[in-house]
């Protein structure tokens, strides 16, 4: 996305009303200099959110979200910085003037999207009139709820339906052209493109109507008819489902299938956390965005032999932005609807639950492909295994696989290391500038397998240990715990400077702050417990000035409030102990 000139965000900042901004999701009532109502991020029943007007703030006294409005639009939204500060400006009437977007783009893209919508409620009172895409979608098990929540539509049979609901309507045949709603035939005469068809609306993450997708109802030779690629709508870039983003975020998993149905019906099931591309390949694209919600992908595609190569795809383009895909296989050569359909909601759980990482899916699937008992086959399977094993570059998850497979598979892991060593010295070229990139990625892995490894092992002791010798917070011990331990296994120093904590924005995790604290990786530096506690002090120290710092902030905004319910009056308390609490822990380091 653009470049935004920090005038104009300035600008928008001083036009905001975080209190506007905020009504237009819960009521607000006034109290004292700031104005409370029921949190819109946690179910509660007597008012803990607070906003001030001057200063632009809101904080949840009872799930203790808080920030400004523009951190308030991505979390409801679900946005990143620069597209809610598009939203905002939309609101504002403010005009982005990005550089490389001219303003008559800009309006006529405003006119498209406002067509694409208009049309959209047309094709959904379609719907709820006619008798036939209704029965459709209660033969196929789809209920009123889906219709709801995904806006599906119906687009008459005839040639003229849409062309006469816009006719009168002050909208122009180029732009119906544009966005693909019409068409025009080789002698000039206009017609509508979706007829007879199930409508099933595209929109973006700023719940614009990007485009359409229409399945045919009377077996017509195109299944599928879809938008054209205009300045609204750019498959690649966008995703099916969108609306399902709230839920994929909070249940921290999102299943990637195929298709619209699948996606629908799985909704219906009760499975509210799929996204599909759109009728194409997965592209980093939409990865990215994806991976802004959630880092667990679990790819779901049809049984078929196109549905295999488009996880192989899916599995790269995840390994191009560092992260491990899981594989859900159907059987039967089902998919995802009909699996669904046919085994349940608990069931597919089950698939989900027992889904294989990519490395541990490829190597099943290798399994499968060769004759372990003939000797060339066997030896043809090497290969691809070693070859496959070359492409981890985290020397430690490739020896854990190594160690893995090779008990497996009974095959003396020497043999597979010298393989490895001699594939490795003629197929990778020498890294010279990418050291520091590659770094980074691997410490987020070593990370991610302590955390494994503390979960394999499960190694109570230790933990207990840890919980005893100091106060660690809750929060921190869930994160210290295995990554203690994972210090201790592998020999690994950790040479912190707060320097390096400081440089953190006050919003990061514990997790951030390991991540990039677990700098050194040196092997010589075997057993140095000193270190790590050294560190963990360190950081402890740092997190709680951070918490503190906030529930100060935090006491002071209560403070405004005219007069506290009994709730309030609790949390003011409750602050004021957890201040106290910190500060003595603070002493005691
Ligand atoms: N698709 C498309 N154009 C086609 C065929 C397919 O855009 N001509 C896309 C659609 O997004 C579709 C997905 O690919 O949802 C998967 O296609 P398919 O498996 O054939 O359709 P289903 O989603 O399974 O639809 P249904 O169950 O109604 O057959
Ligand atoms: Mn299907």
């Amino acid at each position: 996305m653009a470049y935004i000139p920090e005038e104009k965000i300035q600008d928008i900042k001083d036009q905001l009303d975080i209190v506007n901004i905020i009504s237009d999701y819960i009521e607000l009532k006034p109290s004292g200099q700031n104005y409370i109502g029921l949190c819109p991020f946690h179910n509660e029943k007597t008012p803990s959110f607070t906003v001030s007007r001057s200063k632009g703030i809101f904080h949840c006294f009872g799930c203790g979200v808080g920030g400004d409005a523009i951190t308030f639009i991505m979390k409801k939204e679900n946005m990143n910085y620069v597209e809610a500060i598009h939203f905002l400006a939309d609101k504002l009437g403010i005009f982005l003037d990005t550089g490389n977007v001219d303003k008559e783009l800009y309006e006529h893209r405003k006119t498209l999207l406002r067509i694409n919508e208009e049309a959209k409620y047309y094709f959904f009172q379609q719907l709820l009139t006619y008798q036939l895409p209704k029965e459709y979608l209660s033969n196929r098990g789809l209920d009123k709820s889906v219709v709801n929540k995904f806006m599906l539509g119906y687009a008459p049979d005839g040639f003229d339906n849409l062309l006469n609901y816009f006719k009168g309507k002050n909208v122009k045949t180029e732009d119906l052209l544009e966005l693909g709603l019409i068409k025009k035939s080789a002698n000039g005469h206009l017609y509508d493109a979706y007829r007879n068809r199930l409508i099933f609306p595209i929109t973006n993450n700023r719940k614009e109507v990007i485009g359409f997708g229409g399945r045919t109802l009377v077996d017509d030779r195109a299944k599928y008819i879809n938008s054209p690629e205009s300045i609204v709508y750019h498959k690649s870039k966008n995703l099916y489902g969108v609306t399902n983003f709230n839920s994929i975020s909070k249940k921290d998993k999102v299943v990637i299938v195929e298709g619209y149905v699948d996606v629908i019906s799985l909704y219906n099931y009760g499975i509210d956390y799929c996204v599909a591309s759109l009728g194409t390949a997965l592209t980093k694209e939409q990865a990215k965005l994806i991976s802004r919600y959630t880092k667990n992908i679990y790819l779901c595609y049809d049984g078929d032999s196109a549905g295999q190569s488009a996880t192989q795809r899916a599995i790269e383009i995840f390994k191009e932005i560092d992260i491990q895909a899981n594989v859900i296989e159907l059987p039967e050569q089902l998919d995802p609807d009909d699996y669904i359909k046919k085994y349940g909601k608990e069931s597919f759980e089950t698939l989900i639950t027992n889904s294989l990482n990519s490395i541990l899916y490829n190597y099943t699937k290798l399994l499968k492909n060769y004759d372990l008992d003939d000797i060339n086959s066997k030896t043809e399977f090497l290969n691809e295994l070693v070859k496959m094993l070359n492409e981890i570059d985290n020397k430690l998850i490739q020896d854990e696989y190594l160690i893995r497979f090779s008990k497996d598979l009974d095959i003396n892991i020497d043999s597979i290391k010298s393989e490895l060593s001699k594939q490795k010295s003629y197929s990778k070229t020498p890294v010279k500038d990418t050291p520091k990139v590659n770094r980074v990625n691997n410490n987020k892995l070593i990370f991610l397998e302590s955390i494994k490894y503390y979960l394999f092992n499960n190694d109570i002791e230790f933990r207990s240990k840890i919980l005893n010798s100091g106060n660690f917070l809750e929060e921190e011990t869930e994160y210290f715990t295995p990554t203690i331990i994972f210090i201790e296994e592998n020999g690994l120093t950790i040479d912190t400077t707060l320097d390096d904590i400081k440089e953190l924005d006050g919003n990061s995790n514990i997790k951030k702050i390991i991540e990039t604290t677990l700098k050194t990786q040196n092997r010589d530096y075997y057993n140095n417990k000193e270190n790590a506690i050294r560190f963990l002090n360190s950081l402890k120290r740092h997190v709680l000035i951070m918490e503190r710092d906030k529930l100060k902030e935090q006491l002071i905004l209560l403070q405004e409030n005219e007069e506290l319910s009994e709730s309030l009056k609790k949390s003011y308390t409750d602050l004021a102990n957890e201040i106290f609490k910190i500060n003595s822990l603070l002493k005691s380091i």
